[in-house]
């Protein structure tokens, strides 16, 4: 079993508690919170020791895997603390906030070859994203797809009563692209390698980060477009195009629903009936991966998931860089 610390104490960490739980490979030990009091709390809820001092949490927990949920500027430095600390690192996305942070996060970890760190992308852990995968081989022809994802936060909310959650700051490294283009980039990058021009229109909020936006992945031969949002609801199904055959996905990031209509009109359903949690299977290819990590499946999919990760960040940092949306970790 797993010791398992936690960083923040937000809906996310519960539910990542939760899959860690049902995935019986993680014990809560250590709950670290900025605060006394939402530090109990969580603790009450789900055990482990309270610390709300970051230091004394890696210095004196007693735990193996640390679970990072803060807001995403802070994943650099945190993640930077638990490899010197010789903890497992399960970081939420977006991992890092620019290549520079993750080129540092890769010299720190090969001064500790020990060490793991997963990003949090649970759909690319998911059945229904890997049978999208096979499904793609035996495809002859890619000619482009479409993925939306937008979900309208209720952060949002406090936005427009004049506040700035961090989630819409670039103080925080946010906007819908770190926050939600994330999982649609991944899908993009795993399923059609990294694109070579990139384009982002992206709608600015007053904060300067981005609220919705549209990209556009150029590939050899064919474009991915993404629709991403944060202050708006689509209810759009995404597509990836073969040539008369397509991949009909109800939502690029919740896989529930995939289908293949084939060249000849017929359809198979491709998707099982997901998890109630999604975090259970990254979870468990997580500690799969940490309790026998010499196994050469292991090492692989272990180097996979970091390869892609830096893909992934890079082509973030390519897109905001074409909406000119600069984050202060940026010019650190
Ligand atoms: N995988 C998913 O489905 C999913 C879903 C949602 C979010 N996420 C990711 O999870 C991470 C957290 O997102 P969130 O929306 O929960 O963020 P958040 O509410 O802004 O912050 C998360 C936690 O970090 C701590 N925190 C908040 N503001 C802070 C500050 N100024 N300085 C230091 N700590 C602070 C708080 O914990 P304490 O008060 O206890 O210290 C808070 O509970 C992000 O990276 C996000 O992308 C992933």
């Amino acid at each position: 079993m797993l010791k398992l610390g936690i960083i923040g104490t937000n809906w996310i960490t519960q539910q990542f508690v939760e899959a860690a739980a049902a995935s019986k490979e993680y014990e809560l030990t250590s709950v670290y919170s900025r605060h006394e009091e939402s530090g109990k709390a969580f603790a009450d809820k789900n055990g482990g020791q309270v610390y709300t001092d970051l230091d004394k949490f890696f210095n004196d927990g007693d735990f193996d895997v640390v679970y990072i949920a803060s807001p995403n500027s802070l994943h650099f430095a945190q993640t930077l603390k638990a490899i010197d600390a010789g903890k497992q690192i399960i970081v939420e996305k977006p991992i890092v906030s620019n290549p520079d942070e993750f080129a540092q996060m890769k010299a720190a970890l090969a001064e500790h070859p020990e060490i793991h760190v997963f990003e949090a992308a649970r759909h690319i852990h998911e059945h229904n994203f890997r049978a999208i995968r096979k499904q793609l081989a035996s495809m002859e022809t890619i000619s482009g797809a479409t993925l939306t994802y937008m979900k309208y936060s209720s952060r949002y909310d406090e936005y427009l009563a004049g506040k700035d959650p961090n989630v819409f700051t670039t103080t925080f490294s946010g906007g819908a692209l770190q926050d939600l283009g994330v999982y649609v980039v991944y899908d993009a990058v795993t399923w059609f390698g990294k694109p070579n021009r990139v384009h982002y229109y992206a709608t600015p909020l007053r904060t300067g980060a981005d609220g919705k936006g549209v990209a556009v992945l150029g590939y050899d031969g064919f474009d991915v477009t993404l629709n991403i949002g944060k202050n708006t609801n689509s209810y759009l199904p995404s597509e990836i195009y073969g040539v008369k055959d397509t991949i009909v996905m109800d939502n690029a990031a919740e896989l529930t629903s995939v289908i293949y209509h084939a060249a000849d009109g017929s359809t198979k359903r491709i998707s099982e009936e997901p998890d109630d949690n999604p975090m259970i299977a990254e979870a468990k290819d997580f500690a799969t991966v940490i309790n026998d990590p010499k196994n050469p499946d292991n090492v692989r999919h272990y180097q996979t998931w970091l390869h892609l990760s830096e893909i992934v960040n890079s082509v973030l940092f390519d897109l905001r860089r074409k909406a000119s949306i600069v984050f202060p970790a940026d010019n650190k």
